[in-house]
């Protein structure tokens, strides 16, 4: 299993002097964990608002736990091994998608090693897409839920583009190829590419990264850059966490659309 970097702070005091280790270990890797914190929530808060504050995020909003009730109904349970909550890239269609998080667990009974959570960074999935895929992707205008953006964009944080691909097939349309309407083609060939994108996610293990979670670890990701997923091995009971989403905007300008995802009012 590759390693997620891992800090053993478990007072503020130790995270505010180690402040700029945790900001590059998130620059550089898009995933970190402070282990054995147990931090409370005005201290996760805190925590989640300095960093968001210095990589210019300003608003923050906060969600227990419904996440594995709602995913547990959808889907019902899944062992440890099978993939729960499918790999995904946060809210990638939305025009206002969370950026980053902070996941607390606070409650973890079932056996170690269920509930893992998966990462791969979106910039490893380059060197395993062929050129000429990339080069179709730079002129793609995309579209999901009725809402179009473009396949590559430039991540001001990096510095760099990024891919911004749903890594499920099908879930993406090709609506404009170098900004006009594109031909069946043109259609079928990013269905193709974006089927590709799915089996390098699903089964390149060599880009991935797995946690497993213990109650007081606290996980800290980049949602723009990380694609993750979760596997089962729990129930709704057994496996708890406090999270906070950082965005861009403002979200309470935007309400929740039928997936539980916000949408601009
Ligand atoms: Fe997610």
């Amino acid at each position: 299993m590759d390693c997620i970097k891992t800090f053993y702070y478990s007072d503020i005091n130790s995270v505010t002097e180690n402040f700029d280790k945790i900001f590059q270990t998130y620059l550089q890797d898009g995933v970190l964990c402070i282990k054995d914190s147990f931090f409370s929530e005005k201290d996760q808060k805190s925590i989640t608002e300095a960093l968001a504050k210095k990589i210019g995020l300003n608003y923050i909003s906060q969600h227990d736990y419904e996440d594995h009730h709602r995913s547990i109904e959808r889907v019902g349970l899944k062992s440890k091994d099978e993939v729960f909550i499918n790999w995904h890239l946060e809210h990638v269609y939305s025009n206002n998608p969370q950026m980053m998080a902070s996941w607390n667990m606070v409650h973890f009974t079932c056996e170690k090693g269920s509930g893992n959570t998966g990462f791969i960074k979106v910039d490893d999935l380059y060197s395993t897409i062929p050129t000429e895929y990339l080069e179709f992707l730079n002129n793609c205008n995309i579209e999901q839920n009725q809402k179009t953006r473009t396949a590559v964009a430039y991540y001001d944080l990096l510095k760099k583009n990024i891919l911004r691909v749903d890594v499920n097939k099908g879930s993406d349309t090709l609506v404009e190829y170098q900004k006009m309407i594109p031909t069946k083609d043109q259609i079928d060939y990013f269905a193709l590419i974006q089927n590709h994108i799915h089996e390098v996610v699903y089964s390149t293990p060599s880009i991935q990264k797995w946690w497993e979670w213990q109650t007081g670890d606290m996980i800290i990701i980049d949602l723009h850059r990380m694609i993750h997923c979760v596997k089962g091995g729990f129930d709704s009971s057994q496996r708890k966490f406090r999270r906070f989403w950082a965005y861009k905007n403002n979200p309470s300008e935007y309400e929740y659309n039928f997936f539980g995802n916000r949408e601009q009012k």
